[in-house]
């Protein structure tokens, strides 16, 4: 049976990104596939004192059963109540990289109160047709939605580029006002996953490319994906534990603290959460060969994510303290 969001006691983005956008800090988006995620997103936020955007792939989806991640999000809403005695922090549920206008539907009946639609692989036209589409029937439930120009290289769900295309600034006024987007992901050489340089190559985003972005669309909400740091120490710790991950290198935390302080108003991270719990759990496992109860690596891997979480709201995005400005 659809629900609205707003029976959830979720909110949209537009209000969050106006916030954001005046006050030069961007909105953490951080992805989720499973509880312990969930507990320390809220938990991390909530003590942080930041609004939150929850996302799902369509890969989550697809892992944990749209009709539980649903439930899981409204828990969420009454969870960060609990914690915060009262009052939640805003709350967004949103889909990430949805590829289809039907896809994007099928979230928005069952509480979604955001949807990107990833037409960034489609041409140019076909792009912005199918973002008004899905603009159109969002607007109708007071759906925010997203959308992309330019591709990121690397790896979303079941699409992979190799080569980044960057965003062309000459094209963002005129896709914004065709499709009455809310927001818009663009493509300045963050990528998805842990490996977004090569060894000996310049790791810098094109801060440049962002710049002229604003200019042609001033205040316009700007949402940067693949934006993990591939912390170092995450990385050693995995591999002195077993793992293997070479040559894994991220986004700096600069780069993104001064992208944030712009028009960029939501960073979407997942890798380095990824990183963090598979940290944690290895230790477990090497140190403790006896233990079996999934609760003694699951607790310390939320432990871990939380204290990531703190550290991005706190020092990277900016986020925190904001969420009842
Ligand atoms: O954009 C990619 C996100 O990290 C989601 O990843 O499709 O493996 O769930 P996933
Ligand atoms: P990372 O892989 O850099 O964490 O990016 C996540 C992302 O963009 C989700 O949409
Ligand atoms: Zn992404």
């Amino acid at each position: 049976m659809a629900v609205s969001y707003k029976e959830l006691g979720l909110v949209n983005t537009r209000e969050l990104f106006k916030k954001a956008v005046k006050g030069g800090y961007a909105l953490p988006a951080y992805n989720f596939n499973n509880m312990e995620q969930l507990q320390a997103i809220v938990q991390a936020c909530t003590e942080s004192v930041s609004p939150v955007i929850l996302q799902v792939s369509s890969g989550a989806r697809k892992y944990a059963n749209q009709t539980l991640l649903r439930y899981l999000a409204q828990g969420a809403v009454e969870y960060a109540k609990e914690l915060g005695k009262g009052k939640n922090v805003p709350i967004t549920l949103h889909l990430d990289h949805g590829d289809t206008f039907e896809l994007c539907v099928s979230c928005i009946e069952t509480g979604f109160s955001s949807v990107m639609i990833d037409g960034s692989h489609h041409s140019y036209e076909e792009n912005a047709a199918l973002t008004k589409k899905v603009v159109e029937y969002a607007h109708q439930y007071d759906v925010t939605v997203e959308g992309e120009l330019g591709v990121l290289a690397g790896v979303e769900d079941d699409v992979s580029a190799t080569h980044h295309t960057y965003t062309e600034p000459s094209q963002v006024e005129d896709f914004v006002k065709k499709t009455g987007v809310d927001s818009l992901a663009i493509s300045i050489g963050t990528s998805h996953g842990a490996y977004k340089f090569k060894p000996g190559q310049k790791a810098e985003i094109r801060l440049d490319i962002l710049k002229e972005i604003e200019k042609r669309i001033p205040g316009f909400p700007i949402v940067l994906h693949g934006s993990s740091s591939v912390p170092q120490e995450l990385v050693k710790k995995i591999n002195s534990f077993g793992g293997k991950l070479d040559d894994a290198i991220g986004i700096s935390e600069d780069q993104l603290r001064l992208a944030a302080k712009s028009a960029v108003c939501k960073i979407n991270i997942d890798s380095d959460g990824r990183l963090a719990m598979t940290a944690a759990i290895r230790e477990v496992f090497a140190t403790q060969p006896g233990e079996f109860d999934p609760r003694k690596y699951l607790g310390p891997a939320r432990d871990a994510l939380k204290a990531l979480y703190k550290h991005k709201n706190d020092s990277v995005l900016g986020s925190s303290g904001h969420a009842f400005d």
